[in-house]
């Protein structure tokens, strides 16, 4: 079957705020992105997926909108959106953008007119609800930020109600079940389609159908007794309904692309999102692998979960391939080794996220090797998430270091420093103060640097992705896991009627010695990648050196 586009796509996601300032007010804009499209296409990627740029207050980096038909002022106007549209679709670059469906900013004009009063025609775009009999807060859920005391509902004195909100009380939740709400929002996301645009990502997708009578949550009370266990606040039932509702009234009217962020989904839950029979999602990512617990998963724990997903999905239904994003710590610091083997297991990563089945998702700068960042002051970090946590947790009487030490790995911000283009100061991504300061590795660790080496991370990624439009194994093959057991090798066969593939990952920083599984062994195998040019290009050989990558084609 011929794959669609979005199958074959390489998707590159941009935060606007952190890519590149073209006038100097130290914010990331579309004028600077339009600039540096050229690197893209050299690149090789044809999808560019934007963090959210609509208007917005940015109590939440844009993910709290204030108006989903307008550009943020700071990063351009919606005529350089146009140019830039037309300037992508020239070069063969489709653009995706961030559709924040569970909420809304309070500064948007729907909230505004809701808070007016209790008549307003905006009130049920909102969910409101009155406190318990002695005026508390309707149940006990926190607010994923810890702001405030913690509650997910705020007061609004001028109605007499509380609004929920699962984000900042800046970012009231919108009421799902209100059918205006749901065309105006279908229209919207039509009127986006019309303009041009190629598809969405669908943020916190699995989120937007709320717990039938809003009950307390049992269990997991995290601060001052409101409970941010997620669980009961996703993939509730009447979801589906929703999402193949908007599959009817906007997606199958046009030949685009869906993903769904989708937290607190096992392979199961999280096939009902994309199954093609379903008529809801293209694909999805989850967070089995990238997720925020303290400990990345293990190598064994990589390999059960890409293949629990393979197999319960079984040619149905697509994922995104990814291992980090704007809310993940950088890749490579997280499961590679940032400073020894840094561009050795950069490119051992990328391999792995290229040659698994699925669409790969490249996040801004992960095709440079940059890596998560050390602020020292609670002052230096933007993160509304460990802002809050911060404070919280110390008000608690945590000591700053265990606090520091839980939340500077998995600190939103790693990922948002400013994208490292060269040595020069604030590395050439202003001339201005940047809104978040650079990485101090930016002097070493940058484009320029990077793509002046023999065998720069740049030059992999344009290898990987060539390869895999050459390759309709690495797009289509079928999944075949070798040394399923072997703690530290990811080893593995990607197969269609016509060509196979082998993969051989060293996920390790140790030389290893393996033993050639019977199914490989004395066929003619032919080397098309590696990332350590050292090595002889032959399987035949006992050692594999520390984040080894290799890709293999059968010739015989
Ligand atoms: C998603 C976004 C994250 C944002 C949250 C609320 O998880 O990726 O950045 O904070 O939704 O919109
Ligand atoms: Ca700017």
């Amino acid at each position: 079957m011929k794959s669609k586009w979005w199958q074959e796509a390489v998707v590159y996601q941009i935060y606007c705020k952190s890519f590149y300032d073209s006038n100097g007010d130290g914010i990331g804009d579309l004028p600077g992105v339009m600039e540096k499209l050229p690197q893209l296409k050299e690149l090789g990627i044809n999808c560019i997926w934007f963090t959210p740029i609509y208007t917005s207050p940015q109590v939440d980096n844009g993910y709290d909108v204030a108006d989903y038909k307008d550009i943020d002022p700071a990063y351009g106007t919606l005529e350089d959106f146009k140019r830039l549209l037309d300037m992508a679709h020239s070069l063969g670059i489709k653009i995706v953008m961030d559709m924040v469906l569970n909420h809304s900013s309070d500064k948007c004009r729907w909230f505004q007119e809701a808070k007016k009063s209790r008549d307003n025609p905006y009130r049920n775009y909102y969910i409101w609800h009155d406190g318990k009999p002695d005026g508390s807060e309707p149940n006990n859920w926190g607010n994923y930020f810890y702001e405030g005391k913690g509650s997910a509902w705020e007061w609004d004195e001028n109605t007499q109600q509380y609004y929920l909100h699962y984000y900042s009380k800046h970012m009231p939740d919108l009421n799902w079940e209100y059918e205006p709400l749901r065309q105006e929002v279908y229209a919207m996301m039509r009127w986006w389609l019309d303009m041009g645009v190629d598809g969405f990502r669908l943020d916190v997708i699995t989120s937007l159908k709320k717990p039938e009578g809003f009950p307390d949550y049992p269990g997991q009370l995290e601060v001052n007794g409101y409970a941010i266990g997620r669980e009961q606040r996703c993939n509730v039932p009447g979801i589906h309904e929703i999402i193949q509702e908007m599959n009817r009234e906007v997606f199958s009217r046009y030949d685009c692309m869906t993903v769904g962020e989708a937290s607190r989904v096992n392979s199961v839950t999280g096939a009902d999102y994309i199954r093609a029979d379903r008529k809801e999602l293209d694909s999805l990512y989850h967070f089995d692998i990238c997720h925020r617990l303290p400990k990345p998963p293990t190598v064994l724990e990589y390999k059960q979960a890409q293949m629990r997903w393979y197999k319960t999905l079984e040619n149905n239904a697509w994922l995104a391939q990814h291992l980090s994003n704007h809310d993940y710590p950088r890749q490579v610091s997280r499961f590679g080794d940032d400073t020894t083997y840094r561009v050795e297991s950069a490119k051992m990563l990328a391999t792995l996220t290229h040659t698994m089945p699925g669409t790969p998702y490249v996040y801004q700068g992960e095709e440079i090797g940059m890596t998560n960042v050390e602020f020292p002051t609670i002052e230096q970090y933007n993160d509304p998430y460990t802002v809050g946590q911060y404070h919280a947790l110390t008000k608690a009487g945590e000591p700053e270091e265990t606090v520091w030490a839980k939340l500077r790995p998995i600190s939103r911000d790693n990922p948002r420093t400013p994208y490292q283009w060269d040595d020069s100061e604030n590395a050439g991504f202003t001339t201005g103060k940047p809104w978040l300061e650079v990485n101090p590795r930016y002097k070493e660790i940058n484009v320029v640097a990077d793509r002046a080496m023999e065998n720069s991370i740049f030059a992999y990624y344009q290898k990987l992705i060539a390869l895999r439009k050459e390759n309709p194994a690495m797009v289509n093959g079928t999944l075949e896991m070798l040394l399923p057991e072997h703690p530290e090798v990811v080893m593995y066969l990607r197969k269609t009627c016509r060509q196979t593939l082998l993969v051989v990952c060293n996920f390790s920083g140790k030389e290893i010695r393996v033993e050639l599984p019977a199914e490989v062994k004395a066929h003619g195998w032919q080397r098309i990648l590696t990332n350590r040019e050292d090595t002889i290009p032959s399987l035949e050989r006992s050692r594999w050196l520390p984040w080894e990558a290799e890709i293999y084609e059968l010739r015989c």
